[in-house]
Protein backbone atom coordinates (compact mmCIF):
# COMPACT_ATOMS: atom_id res chain seq x y z
CA UNK A 1 0.00 0.00 0.00
CA UNK A 2 1.33 3.53 -0.38
CA UNK A 3 0.68 4.71 2.89
CA UNK A 4 3.62 1.76 3.54
CA UNK A 5 6.12 4.02 2.49
CA UNK A 6 5.35 6.99 5.21
CA UNK A 7 7.65 7.54 7.94
CA UNK A 8 5.30 9.49 9.50
CA UNK A 9 2.11 12.02 9.33
CA UNK A 10 3.11 16.35 9.03
CA UNK A 11 -0.48 17.75 8.49
CA UNK A 12 -3.98 15.78 8.05
CA UNK A 13 -6.21 16.34 5.63
CA UNK A 14 -8.69 18.00 8.38
CA UNK A 15 -5.68 20.45 9.55
CA UNK A 16 -5.36 20.93 5.27
CA UNK A 17 -9.04 21.77 5.21
CA UNK A 18 -9.52 24.00 8.00
CA UNK A 19 -6.06 26.59 7.12
CA UNK A 20 -7.73 26.73 3.29
CA UNK A 21 -10.65 27.62 4.69
CA UNK A 22 -9.00 30.40 6.96
CA UNK A 23 -7.01 31.48 3.74
CA UNK A 24 -10.05 31.24 1.59
CA UNK A 25 -11.74 34.38 3.72
CA UNK A 26 -8.59 36.25 4.28
CA UNK A 27 -7.67 36.21 -0.21
CA UNK A 28 -11.36 37.00 -0.87
CA UNK A 29 -11.27 40.01 1.56
CA UNK A 30 -7.99 40.95 0.13
CA UNK A 31 -8.86 40.74 -3.63
CA UNK A 32 -12.56 41.44 -2.91
CA UNK A 33 -13.62 43.70 -6.34
CA UNK A 34 -9.99 42.93 -8.31
CA UNK A 35 -11.33 40.23 -10.27
CA UNK A 36 -7.97 38.35 -9.69
CA UNK A 37 -6.43 34.89 -11.51
CA UNK A 38 -5.52 31.87 -9.69
CA UNK A 39 -2.98 30.49 -11.42
CA UNK A 40 -2.21 26.82 -10.26
CA UNK A 41 1.44 25.31 -11.12
CA UNK A 42 0.82 21.58 -12.58
CA UNK A 43 1.07 19.79 -10.91
CA UNK A 44 1.65 19.96 -7.41
CA UNK A 45 -0.70 22.69 -7.27
CA UNK A 46 -3.90 20.42 -7.91
CA UNK A 47 -5.41 19.12 -4.75
CA UNK A 48 -4.23 22.44 -2.68
CA UNK A 49 -5.95 24.89 -5.36
CA UNK A 50 -9.27 22.41 -5.93
CA UNK A 51 -9.38 22.78 -1.81
CA UNK A 52 -8.73 26.29 -1.48
CA UNK A 53 -11.00 27.40 -4.05
CA UNK A 54 -13.76 26.29 -2.32
CA UNK A 55 -12.91 28.63 0.08
CA UNK A 56 -13.14 31.90 -2.07
CA UNK A 57 -16.12 33.79 -2.29
CA UNK A 58 -15.59 36.11 -4.67
CA UNK A 59 -15.63 36.52 -8.78
CA UNK A 60 -12.24 34.84 -10.10
CA UNK A 61 -11.10 32.57 -12.87
CA UNK A 62 -8.69 29.81 -12.37
CA UNK A 63 -5.76 29.02 -14.80
CA UNK A 64 -2.99 26.18 -15.11
CA UNK A 65 0.46 26.72 -15.95
CA UNK A 66 3.31 23.92 -15.82
CA UNK A 67 6.79 24.52 -14.90
CA UNK A 68 9.88 21.64 -14.68
CA UNK A 69 12.79 22.55 -12.18
CA UNK A 70 12.85 18.74 -10.06
CA UNK A 71 13.71 15.22 -11.11
CA UNK A 72 13.85 12.89 -7.99
CA UNK A 73 14.96 14.49 -4.73
CA UNK A 74 17.78 17.37 -5.71
CA UNK A 75 16.68 20.32 -7.92
CA UNK A 76 18.08 20.62 -11.66
CA UNK A 77 18.80 24.28 -11.48
CA UNK A 78 16.59 25.69 -14.24
CA UNK A 79 13.25 26.42 -14.41
CA UNK A 80 11.67 25.80 -17.96
CA UNK A 81 8.06 26.79 -19.22
CA UNK A 82 5.80 23.19 -20.22
CA UNK A 83 2.78 24.75 -20.21
CA UNK A 84 2.02 28.17 -20.62
CA UNK A 85 -1.17 30.29 -20.01
CA UNK A 86 -3.99 29.55 -21.67
CA UNK A 87 -4.95 33.62 -21.62
CA UNK A 88 -3.57 37.23 -21.28
CA UNK A 89 -3.22 38.54 -17.58
CA UNK A 90 -2.36 42.04 -18.64
CA UNK A 91 -3.25 44.55 -16.18
CA UNK A 92 -4.96 41.67 -14.13
CA UNK A 93 -3.82 40.63 -10.59
CA UNK A 94 -2.27 37.01 -10.65
CA UNK A 95 -2.29 34.69 -7.67
CA UNK A 96 0.01 31.70 -8.05
CA UNK A 97 -0.77 28.59 -6.02
CA UNK A 98 1.80 26.09 -5.62
CA UNK A 99 2.64 23.08 -3.64
CA UNK A 100 5.62 24.35 -1.59
CA UNK A 101 8.17 26.86 -1.74
CA UNK A 102 11.82 25.67 -1.44
CA UNK A 103 14.81 27.17 -2.67
CA UNK A 104 12.38 29.55 -4.34
CA UNK A 105 13.96 29.60 -7.53
CA UNK A 106 10.88 28.22 -9.05
CA UNK A 107 8.34 31.17 -7.79
CA UNK A 108 10.82 33.74 -8.87
CA UNK A 109 11.07 32.57 -12.23
CA UNK A 110 7.54 32.42 -12.42
CA UNK A 111 6.72 35.79 -11.10
CA UNK A 112 9.45 37.50 -13.70
CA UNK A 113 7.46 35.83 -16.40
CA UNK A 114 4.16 37.19 -15.45
CA UNK A 115 5.54 40.13 -14.77
CA UNK A 116 6.92 40.57 -18.33
CA UNK A 117 3.65 39.84 -19.51
CA UNK A 118 1.79 42.45 -18.07
CA UNK A 119 0.23 41.29 -14.93
CA UNK A 120 -0.75 44.23 -12.61
CA UNK A 121 0.54 42.19 -9.13
CA UNK A 122 1.38 38.84 -8.80
CA UNK A 123 1.18 37.10 -5.18
CA UNK A 124 1.86 33.50 -4.14
CA UNK A 125 -0.08 31.37 -1.87
CA UNK A 126 1.64 27.95 -1.19
CA UNK A 127 0.63 25.34 1.00
CA UNK A 128 3.93 24.64 2.53
CA UNK A 129 6.95 27.26 2.94
CA UNK A 130 10.23 25.04 3.81
CA UNK A 131 12.38 27.95 4.65
CA UNK A 132 15.78 26.71 5.79
CA UNK A 133 16.36 25.37 1.99
CA UNK A 134 15.89 29.22 0.56
CA UNK A 135 18.18 30.16 -1.70
CA UNK A 136 16.69 32.99 -3.82
CA UNK A 137 15.36 35.85 -1.58
CA UNK A 138 11.35 35.65 -1.85
CA UNK A 139 8.22 34.55 0.38
CA UNK A 140 4.75 33.58 -0.54
CA UNK A 141 2.65 35.96 0.74
CA UNK A 142 0.17 32.92 2.38
CA UNK A 143 1.64 30.15 3.75
CA UNK A 144 -0.45 27.44 4.61
CA UNK A 145 2.20 25.64 7.00
CA UNK A 146 5.77 26.19 7.45
CA UNK A 147 7.96 22.67 7.68
CA UNK A 148 11.32 21.58 8.65
CA UNK A 149 13.44 20.73 6.21
CA UNK A 150 12.51 17.08 5.56
CA UNK A 151 11.54 15.74 1.84
CA UNK A 152 7.81 15.46 1.68
CA UNK A 153 5.11 13.67 -0.34
CA UNK A 154 1.17 13.52 -0.80
CA UNK A 155 -1.28 16.07 -0.96
CA UNK A 156 -0.34 16.99 -4.54
CA UNK A 157 2.91 16.68 -3.78
CA UNK A 158 5.53 13.74 -5.12
CA UNK A 159 8.20 11.40 -5.41
CA UNK A 160 9.25 10.89 -8.80
CA UNK A 161 5.42 11.54 -9.71
CA UNK A 162 4.32 9.12 -7.31
CA UNK A 163 2.51 10.00 -3.86
CA UNK A 164 0.34 13.12 -5.06
CA UNK A 165 -2.46 10.95 -4.29
CA UNK A 166 -2.06 10.80 -0.64
CA UNK A 167 -4.62 12.45 1.04
CA UNK A 168 -2.13 13.97 3.44
CA UNK A 169 1.50 15.72 3.76
CA UNK A 170 3.71 12.87 4.94
CA UNK A 171 7.69 11.96 5.19
CA UNK A 172 8.82 9.57 3.08
CA UNK A 173 10.93 7.05 4.45
CA UNK A 174 14.38 7.26 3.81
CA UNK A 175 14.59 3.86 2.18
CA UNK A 176 12.06 4.77 -0.25
CA UNK A 177 14.93 7.44 -2.15
CA UNK A 178 18.64 6.31 -0.69
P1 LIG B 1 11.96 25.54 -5.52
O1 LIG B 1 12.12 26.11 -6.89
O2 LIG B 1 13.24 24.95 -5.00
O3 LIG B 1 11.31 26.44 -4.53
O4 LIG B 1 11.09 24.24 -5.70
C1 LIG B 1 9.74 24.22 -5.80
C2 LIG B 1 9.30 22.87 -6.31
O5 LIG B 1 10.18 21.81 -5.90
C3 LIG B 1 7.96 22.53 -5.74
O6 LIG B 1 6.92 23.03 -6.53
C4 LIG B 1 7.99 21.02 -5.69
O7 LIG B 1 7.53 20.49 -6.91
C5 LIG B 1 9.46 20.66 -5.53
N1 LIG B 1 9.77 20.31 -4.12
C6 LIG B 1 10.52 21.01 -3.25
N2 LIG B 1 10.58 20.42 -2.05
C7 LIG B 1 9.84 19.29 -2.15
C8 LIG B 1 9.49 18.24 -1.22
O8 LIG B 1 9.85 18.21 -0.03
N3 LIG B 1 8.70 17.25 -1.73
C9 LIG B 1 8.26 17.23 -3.02
N4 LIG B 1 8.54 18.19 -3.90
C10 LIG B 1 9.33 19.22 -3.48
Amino acid sequence: MLADNVEKVLITEEEIIERCTQLGKQISKDYADTYPVIIGLLKGSVPFMAELIKHIDIDCEIEFMAVSSYSGVESMGDVKIVKDLDRSIKGMHVLIVEDIVDTGKTLEKVKELLYSKGAASVKVVSLLDKPDRRIVDIEAEYVGFTIPNEFVIGFGLDFDQKYRNLPYVGVLKEECYK
